[in-house]
């Protein structure tokens, strides 16, 4: 009897299905509001910093996936913080690092460690701040293009009194009235701010905040949404598939046994992409206010081995209490998109794990793939226009085509077929005959590094690049106006 017992544990024990490695990625915690200055707003210190409630969510995010992975055996972490067992990155935001920490401090609470976050520069990280860096979203000035899209509505459901009515208890008028997306946008950021440090909000606001989110889950959506019926959007391929593939890949990569975490801290905007690639977020959450992440909204990958011995991914999806106080979490299953080896499309939720098999999902992912071979570097002739883009001449340092020319040296330059940009003049769009006219940094790099002019070019742009940085240390660019409520 005993021994049938014993047996039956064990084959429970064997045929269980195990959690192998999780990836979490959240949103930096609460932050002080945008400023406005001048009439305009201002998202960069003194404002929009970390509050010491926003460290506290984190912290808060740090305990829970300690006790839910580790106290309960499901992954197990040993008691001294140890970067083989935990990878964690951040944006190149001093919010977002210090969020990364925080949820390290929460972690190993009492054990005092001294936190390692990684972050790769905002115009290179492909994967978690898509709007700095993607050369297309540059280009075609994704945020400018969406913002008067959906004005009339906006004014139609806020109401031109309402609008003005704010833009007045803000000092910001003529934003409200010119830029109605982007004036509901701040209201609906403050008021969030305000209720995370247990600030009063005005109940004539307080009473339209789901009215406000509304209008930014559509805006949210309309730039940074995977909309399968666009054609730019399935040329380009969703903002989240750098981050979902890097993380199928490492769910998949035997070569880091030890690492069970791979901890990403990032922005409301970062998690509505990776919501889109896998499909939790779709065009018809537009406008639905769950679509307005949270501060310290968290999404968890877990990557398990099923009882069956297949690989299986498992979503969960939650926020902590906003409110001062001790920010309890709660999640839920994430109603992940997967297709299966015969082509049919599935949620997680309709299946008896509330799963998918890793494969189903990496189909439905693959999906959002780039169409253009050109992927993150597409534009079209109308953007390249709509930014002085499409001829030969230098563009002004610090421009948008001056910009896309610099990270996309294989794209289309200018006029002249075959052109490419010439880092060292001021990437005017040079014919690649090699010529007199050929700047002597080119050339050399050409003569010395590589047989392929194109990749010489690369070379080229690379040292120019550095050397510029050396002479005149990086200048800031132009960037995207407002970067609200990130
Ligand atoms: C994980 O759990 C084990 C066993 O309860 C414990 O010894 C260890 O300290 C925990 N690790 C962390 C990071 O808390
Ligand atoms: C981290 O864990 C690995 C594997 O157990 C161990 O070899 C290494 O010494 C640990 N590092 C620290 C700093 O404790
Ligand atoms: C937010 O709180 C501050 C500080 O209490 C207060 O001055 C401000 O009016 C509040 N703003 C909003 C929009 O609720
Ligand atoms: C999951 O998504 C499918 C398809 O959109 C929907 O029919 C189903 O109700 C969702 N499940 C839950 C529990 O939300
Ligand atoms: C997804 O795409 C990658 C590369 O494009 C490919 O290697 C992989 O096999 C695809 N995955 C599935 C499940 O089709």
């Amino acid at each position: 009897m005993l021994i049938l017992f014993l047996v039956v544990l064990a084959m429970g024990l064997t045929d269980a299905a195990t959690l192998e490695k999780i990836a979490v990625l959240h949103r930096h915690g609460a932050r002080s509001p945008l400023g406005v200055v001048n009439g305009g707003l201002v998202c960069e210190y003194p404002y929009c910093q970390l509050t010491d409630n926003g460290k506290a969510m984190c912290r808060s995010l740090g305990l829970y996936l300690q006790q839910e992975y580790n106290a309960s055996s499901l992954l197990s972490f040993p008691s001294r913080y140890n970067v083989s067992f935990i990878a964690s990155e951040a944006t190149e935001y001093p919010r977002v690092v210090i969020s990364a920490e925080a949820m390290i401090m929460g972690f190993y609470e009492g054990r005092e460690p001294l936190p390692f976050v990684d972050f790769a520069p905002k115009t290179t990280d492909l994967r978690l701040c898509m709007w700095q860096s993607w050369p297309t979203w540059k280009i075609r000035s994704t945020y400018n293009h969406e913002l008067h899209v959906d004005d009339a509505w906006v004014k139609a459901l806020i109401g031109e009194d309402g609008l003005q009515m704010i833009g007045q208890y803000f000092g910001i008028e003529s934003l409200c009235t010119a830029d109605p997306t982007d004036c509901i946008s701040f209201v609906q950021d403050f008021i969030s701010c305000n209720v995370s440090s247990g600030a009063p909000v005005p109940s004539f606001l307080m009473n339209n905040w789901t009215v406000y989110r509304q209008v930014v889950s559509r805006f949210l959506g309309r730039i940074l949404g995977y909309n399968r019926s666009s054609h730019y959007s399935t040329q380009v391929g969703s903002l989240g598939y750098p981050y979902v593939t890097s993380v199928l890949q490492y769910f998949s990569d035997p070569s880091a046994p030890l690492m069970r975490m791979k901890h990403s801290a990032a922005h409301d905007w970062t998690l509505i992409a990776v919501y889109s690639a896998l499909g939790i977020w779709s065009v018809q959450d537009a406008g639905n206010e769950r679509f307005v992440p949270r501060f310290a909204e968290t999404l968890i990958l877990e990557r398990w081995q099923g009882d069956d011995g297949r690989q299986y991914v498992k979503g969960r999806w939650g926020f902590p209490d906003q409110a001062p106080g001790n920010h309890t979490y709660s999640f839920q299953v994430a109603n992940l998109s997967c297709i299966d080896a015969n082509g049919t499309l599935y949620k997680a939720l309709d299946t008896a794990g509330q799963w998918c098999l890793q494969d189903d999902l990496e189909r439905f992912v693959n999906t959002t793939a780039p169409l253009s071979s050109l992927g993150v570097c597409y534009a079209s002739d109308n953007m390249l226009q709509n930014e002085n883009c499409d001829g030969d001449a230098a563009p002004p340092v610090g421009s948008r085509c001056y910009f896309y020319r610099q990270h996309c040296p294989q794209a289309p330059c200018g006029q002249t077929d075959g052109a490419i940009a010439d880092p060292a003049r001021g990437l005017k769009c040079q014919t690649n005959q090699l010529g007199k006219d050929t700047p002597f940094l080119v050339a050399t790099i050409v003569a010395l590094v590589s047989p392929s002019l194109l990749a010489g070019a690369i070379g080229g742009f690379y040292f120019a690049a550095k050397i510029k940085n050396f002479l005149w240390g990086s200048k800031g660019t132009a960037e995207e106006n407002k970067p609200i409520a990130q």
